[in-house]
This record gives C-alpha cells, structure tokens and sequence, in this order.
C-alpha cells in the first residue's frame, strides 16, 4: 500500500515537475557543498573545534577537557544532507562520532532524529556505524541497525548521507545505499516529520559505545580527531515550529523544492542501487532491529522488509551470523563464525538499550 502510494506520488510528481529548483543531478553525489558560515554554526567545546582556513572543513576534537560539535544554523523539513568525514585513528574505545538530524531542543517529549553513529574501537580502523529513526518521540522504541565497514573509516574521508523525503529516507555510505525506510502507515508518527537541525558532534561514550561499555576513552591517546567536509545541506528550510503544518508533509517546503527532491537521483531508488543495498546489507550488518524478535516480540515494525531466507542468517536477537567484529592480526582465526554467539548477542543487548 506504502510503494503504490510512493510511485503514484513520483509518477504524479515526474509529470508536473517542469522547473525544477534542485534539479536532478549528474552522478548521486555531484551535489553542491557548503562552507561552515554558510550552513552551520558551532555549538559545543568551541575550544575543540577547528576550522579550516578557507571553511570548506572542520575538525571536531575530544580530549579530557570537552567534545565538540556543530549545528546546522537552519532548521529543515525533508532535504538530503551529506558530508565527507575521516574518523579518528588509532584506539578509540568508547569515542563516538555522529552526524545527525534532530529536533530534540524544540520537541522535549516528541522529538524526531536519524542518526549516523559512528562507534570506535580498540583496533584502529575498525569503527562501527549505526543507523537510527525516531519520530514523534519513540525513543522506546529504537530502529538501530549496525554495520561493519567495507573501508578503513581512519585513512579518508568517506560520505555519509541521509536522504529525508515524506515518502521514505535513505541512508547512504558513498554511493550505496546502505538502508531505506519506506513509510508506511502502520509507522503512525514514528516516521520523522517536523523540521530537523543537522548536527555533528564527538564525545565520550564510555558507558555503552564500545563492547556495551566495556572498554572506555583512553585519554592517553587523545586528541581524537573527526574531520568533516563536502558539508552539503539541500533541504526545505522551515520554522522549527510549524504552526499550521500541511497534510503530507509538505509544509515548508516550496512545492519545486520538494519536486525536486523527489525526483532527484539520490531520492530514487533504481533497481541497481537496491542490488547494492542488498549486497552490502547481505555483507556487512551486523544487527538489525527487523530479525530482533527478543526486543519485538510481537513482530517485526510495520515498514520491515523481512525475508525468511535473509532471516535465517540473524539469531533471535538480531545479530548477524556471518558478519562478526573481527580482530585484525591478533590471532584469531578468519573464520565466517569466529567471534560469534553468546558475547556478541549480549554486547548488543547492551548496546541497544543506550542510544
Ligand atoms: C505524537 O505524540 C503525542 C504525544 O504522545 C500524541 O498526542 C500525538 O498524537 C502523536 N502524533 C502522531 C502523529 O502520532
């Protein structure tokens, strides 16, 4: 019922769409970049944030003093925003990196977020990311998914984008989509639709980041450095408050801008990009809330895909079976099941019940 409505909605859309304000670009990412003025203004441990002599990028440090982090100086409904970041290097326990969508300072009780957050670790290069969805204040019930990277996050900026539409949200590493979240109307408010600030931040997260708290910031190795660039924000500016919000979503939104947003590359999922979601979802998650039937007794969310046969390579919990953290070079053995059981199903129980 949600994809007929979604296509009809595009086909709709593709047809009366004739001017376009963000016009459909070239490669999904050729997307143009803001500097730090332009779009963001600073919003914690000044002192730990650098900036760029020519303010294309920005450094976020966390040392025993503070984080640090930004914020988008607009408020948003819908767009897609993006930005190139280079974790930090070396052990990172317990440091966490995130790059976000929020209104939590506006909505105490009834707050929406999607997040990237990026969770360090005691091998470096070895970070984990994880992918988060409130609405309307679900805080109780997290969409968490976690996935292992097929890159070294510390040697190069990466892009990480979030593409927020009323019909659906894509979450991107590069150009491949790593999940998409059709709404669905079961979904009822838990699908984000009130304008959203975009933030950036790094700060301890030794309670729960790294092995649910197991392993803490080791300020021996401090500064930890994030850096962030390509900061792209291409959205639909609006009041944080909207007064007279419009059926739809659409309010805020001058009707070109969210045409084009739709119609856009990185709002358009092709056959092609789902091949490779699949493949990377089928490669390197680690967790899903979709196959956790401990935390979701009574079934899975309304908008989950579930295949019984991808079921059956996650256990109860929702832990992946094939895809596990491995050690790099301390001896462990490579193979696909190494690592896995017990351990892992309670390191994610821990760290669930966190974020
Ligand atoms: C959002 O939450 C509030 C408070 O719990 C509730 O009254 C309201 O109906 C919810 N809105 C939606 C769209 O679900």
């Amino acid at each position: 019922m949600a994809l007929e409505g979604r296509f009809f909605l595009a086909a709709g859309l593709a047809v009366a769409a004739t001017c376009l304000c963000l016009t459909a670009v070239a490669s999904a990412f050729a997307v143009p970049s803001v500097a730090f003025d332009e779009g963001y203004s600073p919003l914690f441990g000044d002192e730990n944030l650098v900036r760029s002599s020519d303010d294309k990028s920005v450094r976020l440090l966390l040392d025993r003093r503070s984080g640090s982090g930004f914020i988008s100086s607009d408020y948003y409904l819908h767009g897609f925003f993006s930005a190139s970041i280079k974790l930090p290097k070396a052990y990172t326990a317990g440091v966490v990196v995130a790059f976000y969508l929020s209104n939590g300072d506006v909505y105490e009780k009834t707050h929406d977020e999607l997040d990237f957050e990026f969770l360090g670790s005691r091998w470096g290069g070895q970070w984990r990311v994880q992918t988060n969805v409130y609405g309307n204040g679900s805080t109780a019930r997290g969409r968490e998914e976690r996935y292992l990277l097929p890159f070294d996050p510390t040697l190069e900026a990466h892009r990480y984008s979030v593409l927020w539409a009323p019909t659906h949200i894509i979450f991107y590493i590069d150009d491949t989509p790593i999940r998409e979240v059709i709404r669905h109307p079961g979904m009822g408010g838990d699908f984000p639709a009130k304008p959203m600030a975009v933030y950036a931040t790094i700060w301890d997260g030794s309670a729960w980041a790294t092995d649910g708290g197991k392993y803490k910031v080791n300020y021996k190795y401090a500064p930890f450095a994030s850096e962030f660039s390509d900061l792209a924000l291409l959205g639909c500016r609006a009041d944080p408050v909207l007064r007279a919000p419009r059926d739809g979503g659409g309010a805020g939104c001058a009707e070109p801008d969210l045409l084009g947003l739709l119609t856009a590359d990185y709002a358009v999922m092709t056959p092609q990009k789902r091949a490779a979601m699949r493949a990377f979802r089928a490669r390197h998650m680690t967790y899903t809330v979709c196959y956790d039937a401990v935390r979701y007794a009574a079934g899975p969310f309304p908008e989950c895909d579930v295949s019984d046969v991808e079921k059956e390579s996650f256990s109860a919990w929702g832990e992946s079976k094939n895809v596990v953290m491995k050690a790099r070079g301390r001896g462990r053995r490579r193979g696909r099941k190494a690592g896995a059981g017990a351990s892992a199903g309670a390191m994610s129980r821990l760290d669930v019940s966190s974020s």
